[in-house]
């Protein structure tokens, strides 16, 4: 959890340098700043592992902290928002439409859900698709790697 906790906190730092290739840069950042607090080089190369395997486009689950944060990461619709309604592009159509996102493990079955209430009248689920296919398969990924049935639900449906 403790591993969990700081890929998470650290985990777009890579961002600072730049959007494109931010999971790598962020690794080799992270690296840095953990060898410099004498971490355990065996934590430090969990962490770094699984902040350079965060982003849908290349990333895996290679490990179970990894797993952890691309469910959390991935599953985080509700981000930037734009107030503008006039200057909406499909990101802001999809983080406005998203009212609810909660991200739950079911206690009696191997199974985590990530339950979403989407206003349609402000994005589409299509929307929503078109910009989540990637992010909810790495996460179909990422739950199979922590032995868990990854499940999607939309408005009450099961996608
Ligand atoms: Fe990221």
């Amino acid at each position: 959890m403790e591993l969990v906790k700081i890929a998470g906190h650290l985990h777009d730092i890579g961002n600072l340098v730049n959007r494109a290739e931010h999971s790598q840069s962020g690794a080799v950042m992270t690296f840095r700043v953990l060898d410099n607090l004498d971490c355990d080089p065996e934590k430090i190369t969990t962490i770094v592992t699984a902040i350079g395997n965060h982003d849908e486009g290349i990333g895996q689950p290679v490990n179970a902290v990894a797993a952890a944060l691309i469910l959390a990461d991935k599953s985080d619709v509700r981000r930037v928002r734009n107030a503008d309604l006039a200057t909406f592009d499909i990101h802001d159509r999809v983080n406005y439409s998203v009212r609810e996102s909660q991200l739950q493990i079911n206690g009696e079955y191997p199974l985590i859900e990530l339950k979403l209430s989407v206003d349609t009248e402000y994005g589409s689920v299509m929307d929503y698709f078109e910009i989540f296919m990637g992010r909810m398969l790495l996460c179909r990924k990422a739950a199979e790697k922590l032995d868990l049935q990854f499940k999607l639900m939309i408005n009450e449906q099961l996608i």
